[in-house]
């Protein structure tokens, strides 16, 4: 099994670097891949109804002005097109494309009567495969915290949009309760909310907003953190690429690493995500146990 090296050094980027140390089982490429080799089997079963529920998700594309059938939108780290299925409420299917590294997220996607027209193609949010100035929109939901580099994904957003185009970038927030933070830690990249608008900023996103989302049975609860639990928004101001230069990619996929490594990372990585498929159900239970109008 092929991986890179660098995959097990600290991932880089601005939050990674105010936040040294944390482990990330799977905040790298290969690991999400087979990650979601395995995960994609009951993607839309699980993760839909637990943290990512059609509500939710029609309002964090909110802020994306999805206002015309006619605009050109790219969705990168679409997965099995669960956030494609709301973009093409309002975008005709011809202008969007799919795009995920995972060829097994997208053939779930493929399968998807709605989507047919959408362009599916497999790619690196890192490195997108599109000219300058190509889109209307540029949309990710749920992708940026299996990023190495989540700044270069952002300047990769900049890059590809129209001048006067919008990001909108649906992703976690860090965890304020110890156990949920050891756990995120160990999992993968949950930023905080002023990390999003500082790599916004330095990609040169002008009129950068953050806007909360959740679960409705959290009652608005944010301390264990949310897997899907914000959108943030920004206008790409000029032509061309972004102004912001940054060195040689953090990870070289093409690098072998030793297998064993590989492994206790993955294994490690998996068991953490669980405890956060019973973070949800632990608040379910709370939503129906105390009464409604209380905090929980
Ligand atoms: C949690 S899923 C989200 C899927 C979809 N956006 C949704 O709303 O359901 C995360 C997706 O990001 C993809 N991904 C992770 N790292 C990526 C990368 N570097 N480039 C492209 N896709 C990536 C994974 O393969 C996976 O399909």
């Amino acid at each position: 099994m092929a991986m890179a090296s660098s995959a097990y050094a600290p991932a880089g980027g601005v939050g990674a670097h105010a936040r040294p140390g944390r482990p990330r089982f799977i905040q790298h490429k290969k690991e999400a891949f087979w990650f979601y080799r395995f995960l994609s089997i009951v993607y839309d079963h699980v993760i839909n109804p637990g943290h990512w529920t059609e509500d939710m998700r029609d309002d964090a594309l909110q802020p994306a002005d999805l206002y015309s059938r006619k605009l050109r939108v790219v969705d990168v780290g679409g997965g099995t097109g669960f956030t494609t299925l709301g973009i093409v409420k309002h975008v005709d299917p011809e202008n969007v494309t799919l795009l995920d590294q995972s060829p097994h997220q997208l053939e779930k996607a493929k399968q998807k009567d709605a989507l047919k027209g959408v362009t599916i193609m497999e790619g690196d949010a890192e490195d997108l495969p599109f000219p300058t100035d190509t889109f209307d929109r540029y949309v990710s939901a749920g992708s940026i915290e299996y990023w190495p580099d989540p700044q270069r994904g952002i300047k990769e957003a900049y890059r590809v949009l129209r001048i006067g185009g919008v990001a909108c970038l649906i992703g976690p927030v860090y965890p304020t309760f110890w156990l949920s933070r050891f756990f995120a830690d160990m999992w993968m990249l949950f930023p905080k909310e002023e990390e999003y608008i500082e790599w916004f900023k330095r990609a040169g996103f002008k009129d950068v907003k953050l806007k909360r989302i959740g679960p409705k049975w959290y009652r608005g609860v944010r301390r264990h953190g949310l897997i899907m639990g914000c959108s943030v928004t920004g206008v790409k101001r000029e032509h061309g690429d972004s102004p912001l230069q940054l060195g040689p990619k953090a990870e070289d996929v093409s690098k072998p690493v030793n297998p064993i490594t590989f492994l206790f990372r993955f294994l490690m990585g998996t068991i953490c995500a669980a405890y956060y498929v019973l973070v949800p159900i632990y608040m379910w239970i709370k939503d129906q146990i105390v009464p409604k109008g209380m905090p929980i």
